[in-house]
C-alpha cells in the first residue's frame, strides 16, 4: 500500500515475511524532510532520516538491515519496552496484599518487561491515520493475564504520527481487567551524525532535571530524589555527553533516571534536547511521563553491525527513554504506575526534528 496524503506526506506499508506464523510489514512515513521507518516486530522504529543543516540526508538512530533481527535484539534498538519498562526489584511487588513474582531476567531483577517483553512481541496493525496534517499507523498488542508474571489481561495499542511540523508523536493506550503495573517507553537510541562519528561525546544534551533517582550497585532506586546541582548529572544547559561520561565508572557511561521539572499529569512537556553541532541536527523531546532514562550505549561492543553498514561501538548512540520511574511499584513515594480496571493508561511522547 502506498498513499500520498496532503501537504507531501506519504504513507508506505510493506509486507515483508511470515515470523512465527504472523505477517511482518515494514511501514514508512514521511513528509517533505522527514522519512520514518516502522515495524511490526517489537512495534520498532527501524529508521529516521532527517536532513543536517547541509540538507544532507542520514538515517539519525541504532537499528538493523535485516528485520528477523528485531526479534532478538538484545539492545531494544528503537522498540517498544513493556509491560514495565526499567527494573523491578527481585521482581517483586505487592498489589491489595498480594505478592507477586515476575520474571528474573537481568540478575537479581526484572527488566524491561521480562525474556519476552513487549519488544519480541509481533504487534497487529489495527490501523492507519492519514490526515491533512499527520501519517501515522497504529498496533495493538494483547499481553495475556501472567504473563511474564503480571496480572491482567492487558490490551496495548501505540500510535506513531508524522506531521507536517516535523514531529514524530508516539501515543500509548492501555485497558486491563486486574491492577497492573504499566510502564511503557520506546527506546530509540540516537546519534545524529547517522554514525559518521561513531561515538556520540560530542554531542550537546540537555535534561529539564533537577533530580534524578539514587540507584544502588544494581540499579535500583533507593527511594531518594537527589539534587543534580553540582553533579555530572546536572544538564540543565546543555553539555557536551563526554564532559562527564567517564565519571561513573560502574555504569562506563549514562544510565540514571531523570526526574522532569516540567511534569504535570496529562500534559506533554519538553524534557530534553539533543543537539550534535557538527551536522546541526537537533531532536527535541516531549513527554507526559514524569521520568527520562538516559542511557549512552555503555555495553555496546562493536559486535553489531547496524543498519547503517557500521559495527557499532560503546557509546555509539544516547537512548532517552521516556518513563515512569524505575521500580515504582516498590516505592509509593513516586508518581503511581498501577492502571486499575476501568481505567485508561494514556502517555505522550513527541520527537521533534529540526537542523541549525
Ligand atoms: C535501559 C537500562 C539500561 C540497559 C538498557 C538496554 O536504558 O537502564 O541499564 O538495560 O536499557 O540495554
Amino acid at each position: 500500500m502506498q498513499n500520498t496524503v496532503a501537504n507531501s506526506l506519504s504513507l508506505q506499508s510493506v509486507y515483508y515475511e511470515t515470523l512465527n506464523n504472523k505477517d511482518v510489514f515494514k511501514i514508512t512515513l514521511q513528509n517533505s524532510s522527514v522519512s520514518v521507518g516502522i515495524t511490526n516486530i517489537g512495534c520498532s522504529i527501524i529508521s529516521i532520516e532527517t536532513p543536517d543543516r547541509s540538507h544532507r540526508y542520514k538515517n539519525i538512530v541504532a537499528g538493523f538491515s535485516v528485520l528477523e533481527e528485531y526479534a532478538t535484539n538484545k539492545e531494544y534498538f528503537g522498540c517498544i519496552v513493556g509491560r514495565y519498562a526499567n527494573r523491578i526489584a527481585s521482581g517483586i511487588f505487592s498489589l491489595d496484599g498480594k505478592k507477586h513474582h515476575l520474571s528474573i531476567n537481568e540478575r537479581n531483577n526484572h527488566l524491561h518487561g521480562g525474556f519476552e517483553g513487549f519488544n519480541k512481541k509481533i504487534w497487529d496493525i489495527a490501523g492507519f491515520i492519514e490526515e491533512p496534517e499527520q501519517v501515522g499507523v497504529v498496533f495493538t498488542y494483547h499481553s495475556k493475564d501472567g504473563e511474564e508474571g503480571y496480572p491482567g489481561n492487558l490490551q496495548v495499542t501505540v500510535s506513531y504520527c508524522l506531521n507536517t511540523k516535523n514531529q514524530l508523536c508516539i501515543g500509548y493506550k492501555a485497558q486491563t481487567d486486574k491492577a497492573t503495573p504499566v510502564n511503557l517507553t520506546n527506546h530509540t537510541y540516537f546519534n545524529l551524525t547517522g554514525f559518521d562519528v561513531p561515538e556520540i561525546k560530542d554531542h550537546l544534551l540537555q535534561v529539564h532535571a533537577s533530580g534524578y533517582t539514587e540507584k544502588n550497585r544494581q540499579n535500583l532506586p533507593t527511594g531518594s530524589i537527589l539534587p543534580v546541582e553540582n553533579t555530572a548529572l546536572d544538564l540543565r544547559t546543555a553539555r557536551k555527553i563526554g564532559v562527564n561520561i567517564g565519571t561513573f565508572p560502574f555504569d562506563m557511561g549514562y544510565d540514571h533516571n531523570f526526574v522532569l521539572d516540567n511534569f504535570s499529569e496529562n500534559k506533554v512537556n519538553l524534557a530534553a534536547c539533543l543537539y550534535e553541532p557538527l551536522y546541526g541536527r537537533v531532536v527535541n523531546i516531549y513527554t507526559s511521563q514524569p521520568g527520562l532514562q538516559v542511557y549512552t550505549a555503555n555495553f555496546w561492543d562493536g559486535s553489531i553491525l547496524g543498519s547503517q553498514g557500521l559495527y557499532y561501538k560503546k557509546h555509539g548512540a544516547v537512548a532517552l527513554e521516556t518513563q515512569a520511574f524505575p521500580d515504582s511499584p516498590n516505592h509509593p513515594a513516586f508518581p503511581g504506575t498501577i492502571l486499575n480496571p476501568h481505567e485508561q493508561y494514556l502517555s505522550t511522547t513527541v520527537y521533534e526534528f529540526s537542523e541549525k
